[in-house]
C-alpha cells in the first residue's frame, strides 16, 4: 500500500524523471498502479541525488511503504539488520525511515554522525509503554535479575538495562545473558507477548511488563483461523509481538526479515504476513509468483514516514536525533553486548 503525495509544483514527472526512474519503476510495477508514479518518481529522483550530495545513506525498515523501501533506501532489514548497518556504514549521514527509537539507536551506536528523522511523531506503542524510571523500580523488586530489552524503547530505557534484544534474537539474547549471570530468571521489557512466546522456546523463567504493539495486539486466534478458512492452503506467518494464541495458531514465527526468509526459502503458494500492512507489498515486489492474502493492520507511526518528509529532511537537515551523552554510552554498552551475542541457526526467529 503506497502512499500518495501530490507532487509539489517545483517537482514535475518531467521527460527526464521519467528516464532517471524507469528502472526503479519496473521494480515495483507489481504493486505501484502506472497512474501513481508520476506523484512518487520526481520525489525518487530528488533524494537519490540530494543523498550522494550529502554523503547520507536511507536505512528502511521492511515496514516501509513499497516506493520508499524499494526505490530509496540503501539499506532495508528489521531492527536486528538496520542497528548493524547503522554501526557499520561510513556515511556522514543517516536517514531513519523507520520510527524513533531505531534513529536512536543508530545515534548510539554513531554518536560522530547526523542521525535524520524526517518525523518526529513516528514513535512506538511499545517504546511508550515503559520509561528509565519504571526499569528502575523493577531492579529494586527483583535485585540481581539480568534486564533483557526489547529495541523498540527509549535510550533511557537501554540505558538502564542489561543488554538488548530485537526479535530475531530474543532466546539467544535471554539464552546467552542468564547463563554468563548464573541466573535461572531474566526481566524482559517491555513486550509482554515477545517475552511470552520466547518463554515457549527456553527454560530460563521470564518476568515481564504489560507493553504491546499496536499493531499485533489487535490480530486474534479467530482470525487466524478465518484466513485458513477463507484461503484454503494458505501459509500463515506472525510476528512474535502477537499474542501467543495467535503464533500458535501460524506455521511460522519470526521476525520481518526471517518472514521474508521464510518466504523465499520455501516459496509458498499462498501466504498471510500476520503484521504491518507495507510487508506483503515489499515482499511481493521480490516474489511476484507467490499470492499474498492481505488482512493486516498499518502502523501509524511507520507511516508518518513519506518521500516528502525524507525529502525535506535531506534539504533542511531535520529532524536531527540528539541522545544525551551519558544515557548514550550506557545505552550503547547494552546495544553492543547484543550485537556480540552468537546467534545458532535455530534461534533466527523469536
Ligand atoms: P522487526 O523488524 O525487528 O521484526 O521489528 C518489527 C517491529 O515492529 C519494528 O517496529
Ligand atoms: Fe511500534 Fe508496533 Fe509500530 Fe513496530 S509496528 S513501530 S512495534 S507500534
Amino acid at each position: 500500500m503506497a502512499v500518495l503525495e501530490a507532487a509539489r509544483p517545483d517537482l514535475p514527472y518531467t521527460p527526464a524523471v521519467a528516464r532517471a526512474t524507469r528502472d526503479l519503476y519496473a521494480k515495483v510495477a507489481h504493486v505501484i498502479p502506472e497512474i501513481e508514479w508520476p506523484a512518487f518518481a520526481p520525489y525518487v529522483d530528488a533524494i537519490n541525488r540530494l543523498k550522494t550530495q550529502k554523503n547520507a545513506v536511507i536505512l528502511g525498515h521492511n515496514y516501509m511503504t513499497p516506493e520508499i523501501f524499494n526505490c530509496v533506501s540503501d539499506f532495508t532489514g528489521d531492527s536486528l539488520q538496520l542497528a548493524r548497518e547503522a554501526a557499520r556504514t561510513d556515511a556522514q549521514v543517516i536517514v531513519q525511515a523507520g520510527v524513533h527509537f531505531m534513529a536512536e539507536t543508530s545515534k548510539i551506536l554513531s554518536p560522530q554522525k547526523t542521525v535524520l528523522i524526517p518525523d518526529l511523531r513516528a514513535g512506538c506503542s511499545l517504546a511508550a509503554s515503559i520509561t528509565g524510571a519504571d526499569v528502575r523500580l523493577l531492579k529494586q523488586k527483583y535485585p540481581g535479575l539480568p534486564v533483557v530489552t526489547y529495541v523498540n524503547t527509549s535510550a533511557e530505557v537501554k540505558a538502564e538495562s542489561d543488554v538488548c534484544c530485537t526479535s530475531s534474537n530474543a532466546v539467544a539474547v535471554v539464552e546467552d545473558i542468564a547463563r554468563e549471570r548464573g541466573s535461572d530468571t531474566v526481566i524482559m521489557i517491555p513486550d509482554e507477548y515477545l517475552a511470552q512466546n520466547v518463554a515457549k522456546k527456553t527454560p530460563v523463567k521470564i518476568i515481564t511488563w504489560k507493553g504491546h504493539c499496536e499493531v499485533h495486539e489487535r490480530f486474534t486466534a479467530a482470525d487466524i483461523r478465518a484466513y485458513r478458512e477463507g484461503n484454503p492452503g494458505v501459509v500463515v506467518l506472525a510476528h512474535p509481538e502477537c499474542p501467543p494464541d495467535v503464533v500458535a495458531e501460524a506455521d511460522f514465527a519470526g521476525s520481518t526479515s526471517a518472514m521474508i526468509g521464510y518466504v523465499g526459502q520455501k516459496r509458498p503458494r499462498r501466504v498471510v504476513m500476520v503484521t504491518e500492512c507495507s510487508m506483503s507489498d515489499n515482499v511481493a515486489v521480490e516474489f511476484p509468483d507467490v499470492e499474498f492474502v492481505r488482512p493486516c493492520n498499518l502502523c501509524p507511526h511507520m507511516k508518518r514516514i513519506t518521500l516528502a518528509g525524507i525529502l525535506n529532511s535531506l534539504q533542511t537537515m531535520t529532524h536531527e536525533v540528539m541522545v544525551d551523552r551519558e544515557i548514550a554510552a550506557r545505552a550503547k554498552a547494552s546495544v553492543e553486548r547484543m550485537l556480540a551475542v552468537k546467534m545458532p541457526v535455530q534461534a533466527k526467529a523469536a
